[in-house]
């Protein structure tokens, strides 16, 4: 069992939310006239993307992919499934990719393949917090909100066990 004590506030909801404001201009900079299909990897995503996407003034659309996860592990194992793929044709598309957090890179650099033999006009990759130490597989950030230290973290979308997702803040998980 995980409890409340074990948590450490590592970056405030305010923090968030100017990162996002940044992110989210460099965004708007880059995708003038263009209309960008936003693809957020599930589940940890989808808090960050929901406060992106409101920052942007852009005709984009949205789609989400679900690859398989850690279950109650807190190391990857390795392998990489789609578990539900995107609906939207890929093809022609300037595709930005909505991460929550970059470990080992194994997972993204998969789903980065496997939209690239889908044949985007373009394939980028906005990533919220990065764990450079953790690395096994090289991955190219485009746009990033915070590195971060070699702890297993949780809250605004970051899960452990499914548990602390709706956490406005990021913490790490202590033993
Ligand atoms: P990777 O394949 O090792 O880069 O792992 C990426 C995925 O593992 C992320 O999309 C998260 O779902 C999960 N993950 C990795 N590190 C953490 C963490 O510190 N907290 C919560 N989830 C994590
Ligand atoms: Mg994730």
């Amino acid at each position: 069992m995980v409890s409340q004590s074990q948590l450490k506030i590592l970056i405030s909801h305010d923090k968030i939310a100017k990162a996002t404001d940044r992110l989210a201009s460099e965004i708007r900079r880059d995708y003038q006239g263009k209309r960008p299909l936003l693809i957020s990897v599930l589940k940890g995503s989808f808090v960050f993307m929901a406060d992106l996407i409101r920052q942007l003034d852009l005709p984009l659309e949205l789609d989400f992919v679900r690859l398989s996860s850690y279950g109650a592990a807190r190391e990857s194992s390795g392998k990489v499934k789609v578990v539900q793929g995107v609906k939207t044709a890929i093809k022609g598309r300037d595709v930005l990719v909505v991460e929550d957090i970059v470990d080992t890179g194994i997972t993204i650099s998969f789903l980065l393949d496997y939209l690239k033999k889908k044949k985007p006009a373009s394939l980028k990759l906005c990533v919220l917090t990065d764990k450079p130490s953790r690395r096994k597989v090289p991955v190219p950030i485009n746009y990033l909100g915070f590195t971060v230290p070699d702890k297993f973290i949780v809250g605004y979308g970051l899960d452990f066990d499914e548990k602390f997702r709706n956490l406005p803040d990021i913490y790490t998980l202590e033993d």
